[in-house]
């Protein structure tokens, strides 16, 4: 951090959480402390603002800056079969258990632009053609769920895409791959706040949260991951990252069926 930023006496990272949480309805405090001060003094800087203090003031004042800091706030960092290896396996294992019902409801938290919600939807169906689908992803960022419904894929999101999932699955462009209309009809996209949204109860079969909740701080995660199971059905499954895991998993009366994914008992 440089150090020709100014810190005031108080508290300036807790009085920007609160301001934010009154101008923007999000909740900073929620999530870790360290990463997020870095990258909040970081953004302010190259502003050549001095203080969190100061670039709150700004925010206050000026919609367009305050839309391009929301912009920048959340990493949005995905692609098409992330991890092809955790794919595979929720293929081989997952997908065949869940299509015995006739019927798979996926939700993606935090799904940025997509990329996850259209690789399950192509897992699925690759194992299980004629299984009823529904793929619904929220994220809190309203951009990139524009781009989500739009299901445009750049030639770097779709470098880890199976040659043939590619050629099944999506359609050249001049920029990139589209998903071809029978994934996009699978898709719904809304936007929700992890942190603040109502959660229905037995709503789904596989929830997939990836990548989302290493943000936030301990207790926080564990709180979402309760709230997280409540939505799924007995039998319903549980996918996190492949650098993450459910710290509360047997309280939740989870089980590991393989590595980062959780069976609901
Ligand atoms: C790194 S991306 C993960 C995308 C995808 N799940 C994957 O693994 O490729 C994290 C996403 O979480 C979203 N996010 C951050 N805080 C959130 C919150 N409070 N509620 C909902 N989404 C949130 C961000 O907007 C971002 O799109």
């Amino acid at each position: 951090m440089s150090a020709a930023l100014a810190y005031d006496s108080f508290d300036d990272y807790v009085a920007f959480c609160d301001g934010i949480r009154t101008l923007a309805k999000i909740d900073l405090s929620q999530y870790k402390r360290g990463q997020m001060e870095r990258r909040l003094r970081t953004f302010a800087e190259r502003r050549g603002i001095k203080s969190l203090s100061e670039y709150l003031a700004v925010l206050k004042q000026d919609a367009d800056e305050l839309e391009q800091f929301l912009d920048r706030l959340t990493i949005n960092v995905s692609q098409l079969w992330r991890n092809p290896e955790q794919w595979a396996a929720i293929g081989r294992t997952v997908v065949p258990e869940l299509a015995s019902a006739g019927r798979i409801r996926i939700w993606s938290a935090g799904c940025s632009y997509g990329a996850e919600c259209y690789t399950i939807a192509a897992v699925c169906l690759e194992q299980a053609p004629n299984v009823r689908l529904e793929v619904k992803g929220t994220d809190i960022d309203p951009r990139m769920l524009e781009r989500a419904r739009i299901g445009h894929f750049t030639t770097e999101d779709a470098r880890s895409v199976p040659a043939a999932s590619l050629a099944r699955w999506f359609d050249k462009t001049d920029l990139g791959w589209q998903a071809k209309p029978e994934l996009r009809k699978l898709m719904s996209f809304d936007r929700g706040d992890l942190l603040s949204m109502r959660f229905t109860p037995s709503a789904y079969d596989l929830v997939l949260c990836r990548n989302t909740v290493i943000y936030f701080n301990e207790p926080v995660r564990d709180l979402l991951h309760e709230r997280l199971v409540t939505t799924l059905r007995p039998g319903g499954f549980l996918v996190v990252g492949s650098t993450e895991r459910v710290g509360v998993a047997g309280s939740l009366g989870l089980t590991l069926a393989q590595p980062f994914t959780y069976r609901k008992a």
